[in-house]
């Protein structure tokens, strides 16, 4: 990587920016009101704004490995509560993605040292739906299901929030569970069915 490159291509890039719109940040400059909260992988190849063809301004971005949604994570709570609360974004999206390292880790029996405890969580995740994966033969189509069934469980994760079940409930806040396919650069809507899912532990986990 050369790095001085990356100071021309900023250069480049205002230089862009500034032709189309001479005032574009002056006026990024006066706040943000995006309608989007997102929250991916670290991975490197999957770029949040890029895939999804959004500008500066459109989407309030986390992102860790495995696009993970963990109650006790106090950055990514915090995310949640500032979007959720402050921005009010109409839309929570978890975007996961095919060929995810983090959750091939969380396959495997590897001593990982700091990785454990967080990759415990998508241990988690195969343990709940422990029937459904272990009846998959083939290697990469139960991995494929886990990516899904992972974001299935922190979209879930993000609706046990309370400033999200209240956003859902005062004005209709719609969570999303995607999966980005490196393969082919398509991004799917893995179409949730978060009524069926919910219906049954709900009541467990309802704040008022
Ligand atoms: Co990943």
């Amino acid at each position: 990587m050369n790095i001085p490159k990356v100071f021309e291509n900023n250069r480049q890039w205002i230089a862009a920016k500034l032709e189309k719109d001479e005032n574009y940040f002056t006026e990024l400059s006066k706040g943000q009101n995006p309608e989007l909260l997102y929250i991916g992988c670290s991975d490197s190849r999957v770029t949040a704004e890029d895939l999804m063809g959004v500008q500066p301004g459109d989407a309030f971005v986390h992102r860790n490995i495995a696009n993970m949604v963990i109650s006790i994570d106090l950055n990514t709570m915090s995310v949640v509560e500032y979007a959720v609360k402050h921005l009010e974004v109409n839309h929570v999206i978890v975007c996961g993605h095919y060929y995810c390292g983090g959750v091939k880790a969380a396959m495997q029996s590897a001593d990982l040292g700091i990785l454990n405890p967080w990759l415990r969580n998508i241990r988690d995740v195969y343990r709940i739906h422990q029937e459904e994966l272990d009846a998959i033969i083939d290697e990469d189509s139960k991995y494929n299901r886990l990516v899904e069934l992972n974001v299935q469980e922190q979209c879930v994760n993000v609706i046990k929030t309370a400033v999200v079940q209240k956003a859902i409930r005062d004005r209709n806040l719609t969570i999303h569970g995607w999966v980005f396919d490196i393969n082919s650069g398509k991004l799917i809507d893995l179409k949730i069915d978060f009524k069926e899912i919910l219906k049954d532990i709900m009541q467990i986990y309802t704040l008022k």
